[in-house]
Formats: C-alpha cells, structure tokens, sequence
C-alpha cells in the first residue's frame, strides 16, 4: 500500500493474521465529549476516537465553553456543569451527522442561539429528522431549503414530549434525551426497531436517571450531569473491516481486545458468524455500562446471505464493507431496507454497486438494498470513495482479494472515523 495523499494503492493479499485493538468506538467518543462538556467535574476519556468526526464534537464543545486538553488519545474535558456559553462563531460540525444531530439537542436546551454547519456532505443529509420533535418541544430552528444545515437554533425553555420516531435513530433518539435534559417534565422516545442505546447509557453513566418501559426511553428534566473516568472500548463498526478481511482467507487468524460488544451493536457478530465466519469470545466485562471484550476470529467458509429489517438497521454501518466482500462469498449478499444507506456520507447504495461493478462484478441496485451474487471474482481497478469513509476503507478490503492492484481514490476519507486504518491493515496482511 502507498499513499500519495489521497490515493491509495492496495496489492492482493495471501492471509490475514494478527492481534489489535481498535480507537475508541465513534457513537460513544461523540456522547461521552458532550456530556462530559454538559457536567459537572473533570471527565478523563482514554482511547477517545481518533476520528475527524470526534475532533469535530471536541472543537464544537470547546467553542461552547468546555475546555479540554488531549494528550494522544487521551482527553480531560473540565465540564461546565450546565453553564454552556453561546459559541462566538457559527459551530463547524465538518462531516459529523453525529455531532450536527445529538448536539442540537443540547443546543435546544439553552438559553441562546447556536449556529451549526458542515462539510458539503452533511450540507446534503436530512436534519427534519431533529428539527421537528425539537420544534416540538419549544426550540425555534431554521435550516435550508428542505430541513438541510446550516442550523440555527434559539434554544430554551424546552418542554418533554412524547415522541415515536418514524426514522428508527439512534442519534434522533440521544439528540432528544438529551434535549429532555433540559425541559420540563418527561421526554419519551419511542422506536419502531430498536437502535444503540449508547445515549441511554452514557447518560446514566453521567449519572442521570433513563427509564426503559417497552420501545419507550424515558428522561426527567433538570437532572444533573457527573464527571466520569472511563477507558472507550474500541469501535467495533471499525473491527467490521478487519472481521470482513479475515473472512476472505480461510484459516486466517486474528484477536481483537478491547472491542465494544454492546448488544445493539454485536449483531454484527452473530451475522458474520451466520455468514459462515469463526468468533469466540474469550473475556468480557462491563465498563460504565457498555459491554467490553476480546474476540478470535477464524476465517472457513463464505457463506453470505439476506440482510433485511431490524438486521439492516442494526449493521447500517457495515453494510458497505459486507457488499464490498459479497462477489466472495458462496450465496451472494442481498440488502433490503436500507434506504437510509442512501442518505448516509455518501448515497452508499449506489457507491457500491459503482465500485463492484468497476471491479468486474454483477451489482444489482434496488431502491432501499443492493444485491450481490456470490463467486464472482474482482479485478484490480481504479475505484473512488466519494469522499465517505466507509467506502475507502470497504474497497480496501475487497481488493485484498482481488486480481491486480487497485487504486483507491479519496482513501483519506478514512481519517473521519479511523485515520490508522491502512497502517492497521497492512500490519495483518500476509502477501
Ligand atoms: C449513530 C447512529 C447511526 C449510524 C451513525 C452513528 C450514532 O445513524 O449510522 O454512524 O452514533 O447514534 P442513525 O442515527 O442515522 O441511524
């Protein structure tokens, strides 16, 4: 692999084998800053995400009043128990969904005006998603033409609402938790398909009361924020690019450590485990409420399969990486309900099917899904990320296996969640 900026060049592998441990999991490096910003006390955060999209929440709280001090990945965030100040300049989200999304939610809890914009990604994603329950709740906000950023938010005097949300989202849902923070009364969230509960635990890790009653999360007003200490277990949707490797190359060995299990997040290892791939947990424990441990993966057979309904909303993130590896597998891959792949960093339905097909391979695109059949082999091709993260990283992984070199162009789209990620993986490849 060579890097001239941007492009990055990835040879055929002959194995994958090796021990690591990931950065911090993205969903909870973004929420743990926020809240660690909102309480009362100095939070310590090690392995926080060395993500751009991390930096960006970081940049956004300190402009909001929260100092903090990074020492490699480590973070010390001296909250400001409550007492957030108007930014003196509009918030740069960059191509953060996250930041943009979860912190309008505290935005809207205070007591001035907030302005936030983003790259020309986000510029494009869909903020009506927010912006209406927390209009609901008392918050005037303006976007551009069709709920788009930039935002403006005046904030205050918020009330609770219940809310059922018809995107199941889990940064829809923590944005109005966290909102609930500051309104009165109760704030209820309730979701058709169950999303991470990160913001659910998070905030009960800061110490305020979430009740859980059926599809319902349930926040009071006016609870204050503590300080924590916490070591963030490592991002398992960046583990996802490793698992997806190692199922490439049967016999291929690897272990992670430190790797987040949190239930509504480990779907993905059931799946991989369905498709035909070998994990065993070997240790596991809780840490503030979010399950930890070590995994071994052994690569055998690709079976492939169906992803639809709550498996989709649960593997979101994956899915780029699990169709990019799809023409390997046995039985092909096939995506339903995914619609909302399409308003992700990229519309990642029809980045895929335009990389496969650049690499020689059949792929279907449907509206809400894709789907891949199986034995097929890629060629070595020029392929081009779309600017979007998980599309670099996932056509890294495919070309692992492919016939030829490819050259990934925009490959550093990477450093959004997972700047290390090819020096990570060319420290498991056997060529
Ligand atoms: C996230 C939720 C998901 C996911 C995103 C992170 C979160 O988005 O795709 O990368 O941290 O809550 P949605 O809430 O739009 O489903």
């Amino acid at each position: 692999m060579m890097n001239d900026n941007s492009t990055v060049v990835v040879r055929p592998a002959r194995n994958i084998a090796g021990t690591l441990q990931l950065p911090g999991d993205k969903s909870i490096s973004h929420r743990y800053a926020m809240l660690g910003a909102l309480a009362e006390g100095t939070t310590r955060l090690e392995n926080y995400s060395t993500g751009a999209d991390c930096a960006s929440t970081l940049g956004c709280v300190k402009a909001l009043g929260a100092n903090w001090e990074r020492t490699g990945n480590q973070i010390v965030i001296h909250g400001c128990a409550g007492n957030l100040r108007a930014a003196a300049v509009p918030l740069d989200c960059g191509n953060s969904g996250s930041t943009m999304r979860m912190l309008s939610g505290i935005l809207a809890g205070q007591d001035f005006t907030s302005e936030l914009f983003g790259d020309e990604s986000l510029s494009r994603r869909p903020m009506a998603r927010i912006i209406k329950p927390l209009q609901e709740m008392g918050a005037r906000i303006n976007s551009s033409e069709g709920g788009k950023p930039p935002l403006r938010i005046q904030g205050g005097n918020l009330k609770g609402i219940s809310y059922s949300m018809p995107v199941p989202s889990a940064q829809v849902k923590s944005s109005l938790l966290f909102a609930g923070l500051f309104a009165e009364g109760e704030t209820r969230v309730s979701e058709s398909v169950r999303t991470r509960d990160h913001g659910e635990i998070a905030l009960r890790a800061f110490g305020a009361e979430v009740k859980r009653e059926g599809t319902e999360a349930i926040i009071s007003g006016g609870q204050k924020l503590h300080a924590i200490e916490a070591t963030i277990p490592g991002d398992i949707s960046s583990a996802a690019f490793f698992l997806c490797a190692a199922a490439l190359f049967p016999g291929s060995q690897l272990v992670i450590r430190n790797l987040l299990m949190n239930p509504t997040r480990a779907r993905l290892l059931d799946v991989l485990i369905s498709m035909g791939l070998g994990i065993t947990v070997q240790e596991m424990e809780e840490r503030h409420g979010e399950l930890v441990g070590t995994i071994q993966v052994e690569g055998r057979k690709w079976k492939g399969g169906t992803l639809a309904g709550g498996d989709t909303a649960a593997l979101i993130d994956e899915i780029p990486v699990l169709a990019a590896v799809a023409p390997f597998t046995e039985e092909g891959l096939e995506v339903r309900d995914g619609r909302e792949l399409r308003v992700k960093e990229s519309d990642r339905i029809a980045a895929v099917a335009a990389n496969l097909r650049a690499m020689g391979a059949v792929a279907e695109e449907t509206e809400d899904g894709l789907k891949i059949p199986g034995g097929q082999k890629l060629r070595g091709a020029e392929v081009d990320s779309l600017g979007d993260h998980r599309i670099a990283m996932a056509f890294a992984v495919a070309a692992l296996r492919a016939e030829g070199e490819t050259k990934i162009h925009r490959a550093d789209a990477a450093v959004i969640s997972f700047g290390e990620f090819f020096t990570t993986l060319q420290g498991l490849v056997e060529n």
